[in-house]
């Protein structure tokens, strides 16, 4: 959707090489990313698992820019953010990254509305009206905009928050864990949505789950242990 012009459209959104991730030093560091290598494809809803302390919260934060890396690169939409200094980070953050948080994070004194423009209003950027009016309807909150967090039920909160998400069309987003809190119903919504963004609207999504159900409404299952991605499915022709 929002492709840079220099680049065709299949590169990859995301390029990581010989990603490594170093915790503490000496007889208690961590090597929480080993040399890891792996594109992030456009327009697909990418899963990863793995067992707990396998790196996977780690990838994620650092494919987003949240975290630094000790080697190799990151180039997310042709920026290698793994060369980029704070301000270019923070601003790249803001405008080429979507985050869902497991507990969704809405500001309670702000309405839905407000909520979703919010990252556009930290960019400093105007509200495309359309695009917002496409993301409401499309998430089923049109009529919900005038509300406040309090005021809207637990689904009605995740769609705000998927929303939020995508309301810069980022060159990715991003959700560790986004079902992690929820039952079975309400996981189930979350999983529709995050897949009706990749569908319908061509975002590209990266989800951290430990939940095969949840694994396997992606398109790409990448499984991590130890650091490294142990492996690599594709699921596409399994929906
Ligand atoms: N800030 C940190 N300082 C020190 N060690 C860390 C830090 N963050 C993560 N680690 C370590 O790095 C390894 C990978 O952690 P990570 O959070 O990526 O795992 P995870 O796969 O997301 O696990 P979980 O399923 O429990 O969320 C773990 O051994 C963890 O203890
Ligand atoms: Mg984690």
């Amino acid at each position: 959707m929002t492709a840079s012009p220099a680049l065709p459209a299949e590169s990859p959104a995301i390029i990581a090489r010989g990603v490594s991730r170093l915790y503490g030093t000496g007889a208690g560091a961590v090597t929480a990313l080993d040399a890891v290598d792996v594109d992030i494809r456009r327009g697909e809803f990418t899963a990863i698992m793995g067992p707990s302390g396998s790196g996977k919260s780690t990838l994620l934060h650092v494919l987003a820019g949240l975290d630094e890396v000790d080697r190799g690169t990151i180039q997310l939409d042709g920026t290698e953010i793994t060369a980029l200094g704070d301000d270019a980070l923070t601003r790249l953050r803001r405008e080429r990254i979507g985050f869902v948080f497991q507990s969704f994070n809405l500001l309670p004194m702000l309405t839905a509305e407000q909520n979703i423009l919010l990252p556009l209003e930290l960019a400093g950027k105007r509200p495309d009206r359309a695009w917002l009016e496409t993301l409401t309807s499309a998430f089923g909150i049109s009529d919900r905009l005038t509300h406040l967090p309090s005021q809207l039920s637990g689904g009605q909160v995740q769609r705000v928050a998927i929303a939020r998400a995508l309301v810069t069309s980022p060159a990715v987003v991003f959700a560790d864990e986004p079902t992690g809190n929820l039952d079975s119903r309400t996981t189930e919504e979350v999983l529709d949505f995050l897949r009706l963004s990749v569908d319908e609207l061509g975002q590209s999504v990266v989800m951290v789950t430990h939940e095969r159900d949840a694994a396997e409404r992606a398109d790409r299952v990448l499984t991590l242990a130890d650091g490294r991605i142990s492996s690599d499915e594709d699921l596409r022709g399994q929906r």
